[in-house]
């Protein structure tokens, strides 16, 4: 398919939330890592499921009926060629990443022995330490943290004594949404396979920021929700390799799950749908195959490129600053960077920059442990997107400039 060439003012047209004023000022949107905005094609694509197609799916042979059916399939078909899955067997939908891990917990605890080792890292999202924490308290498995360095990397070294053959899964972020670094997913992913154990990748900050091939990377599962790739709330994907989806029971029991029910018992349905019960989020996932439509118009390499340019240019800027910390500067990072300010609040700055117009997050970033490592309550996460430009990111420094000279 021809590319079109990526012109950031060209792209940022398809987005209509971006042109409209907050507080007086041209909204600037940094706070992607959150959630992403949403391209018209997208929102157009949910409102046409609704006015022309709208109908539950696999359920009935009539028109309607068949026209939603045929449109959610190709969504799964969407996104298996945008992560190079085998096949849609080994594409769940999900509400989002932090289902994706209750899932799994859920239906990989029912495997797991006493004693078997779960393996995750310091710089994980709650949503990957809080459903294996009530695994720990069910079915006492060990729950282990992977250490990170002094510039808050992963300690491989200490990732590989922590390796043995009582770890059964390692369940690690692809890039982290507090601080912006990127794990050796790759080397991580080859060292537990050498154990025995299964990996579990949260990819929901790096979906839209790096290429994903999960056929390349070898990981097990990869999980990642559709809002943060420019697509509705409320939908996700749980890839697993087939052969292990197959070998797991299913997680929430109803229609769509099963083959057949009886009062005495129920078969369940193949893959995907096994893991798949009650009726889904029809046109959300129409949205999120639209969302991943738009994305291929479009030349990765070049929208990463951007990204990049973006993310070093705020980098370079604030580190000129004074009394600012960034944290990981100089370390490779993606789609985001995290900051304090000496002595001042994290969401006091967040909030004297909302009333310059730019949203961005403060706080813990849902990852409390990793900032209790940090000694800090908070940062300030300043997170980029395909549509933000160089402008908006000297906008924001000079505004920050101007808080910083007001709290003093
Ligand atoms: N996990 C989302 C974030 O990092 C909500 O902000």
């Amino acid at each position: 398919m021809q590319k079109k060439l990526f012109l950031v003012h060209e792209l940022r047209e398809h987005f209509p939330i971006l042109a409209q004023q907050v507080n007086e000022h041209e909204l600037i949107y940094f706070d992607n890592a959150a959630s992403t905005q949403k391209p018209r094609c997208v929102i157009d694509a949910i409102s046409y499921f609704y006015t022309h197609d709208n109908a539950n799916v696999h359920r009935a042979g009539h028109q309607l009926a068949m026209r939603a059916t045929r449109s959610f399939e190709n969504a799964r078909s969407i996104v298996r060629d945008f992560i190079n899955a085998k096949s849609n067997a080994e594409i769940i939908w999900t509400k989002g990443t932090t289902e994706g891990f209750n899932l799994l917990s859920h239906v990989i605890g029912t495997q797991l022995q006493a004693g078997d080792e779960v393996l995750i890292s310091a710089l994980e999202h709650h949503a990957n330490i809080v459903p294996w924490q009530m695994l720990v308290a069910a079915k006492q498995i060990v729950l282990k943290i992977i250490p990170l360095q002094d510039d808050y990397q992963l300690d491989l070294e200490a990732y590989r004594l922590l390796l043995n053959n009582k770890t059964k899964i390692v369940s690690v972020t692809h890039i982290s949404n507090a601080l912006g670094i990127i794990n050796p997913i790759v080397e991580m992913i080859k060292l537990a396979h050498e154990v025995g154990a299964q990996v579990i990748v949260d990819g929901a900050q790096a979906i839209a920021h790096v290429p994903v091939d999960v056929q390349a990377l070898d990981c097990d599962y990869y999980l990642f929700s559709g809002h943060k790739l420019f697509a509705p709330t409320g939908t996700g994907v749980l890839f697993g390799k087939k052969h292990l989806l197959e070998a797991l029971p299913p997680w929430q029991g109803g229609g769509e799950m099963i083959k057949s029910v009886s009062f005495s018992t129920s078969t369940y349905n193949e893959l995907p749908f096994k893991f798949e019960a009650g009726t889904p989020n029809i046109a959300g996932v129409i949205g999120l195959g639209s969302a991943i439509e738009f994305l291929n118009n479009y030349e990765r390499s070049a929208l990463i490129a951007h990204e990049e340019i973006l993310l070093l240019e705020a980098e370079k800027a604030l580190l000129v600053l004074p009394n600012l910390h960034v944290y990981c500067a100089g370390i490779k990072k993606s789609g985001l960077l995290s900051f304090t300010v000496q002595g001042e609040h994290h969401s006091d700055i967040a909030m004297l920059l909302d009333a310059q117009g730019i949203a961005l997050r403060s706080g813990t970033h849902c990852a409390m442990p990793l900032m209790s490592l940090l000694n800090n309550s908070g940062t300030v996460r300043l997170s980029f997107s395909i549509y933000n430009t160089l402008d908006e990111v000297k906008t924001f420094i000079k505004a920050l400039k101007k808080v910083l000279l007001l709290l003093n």
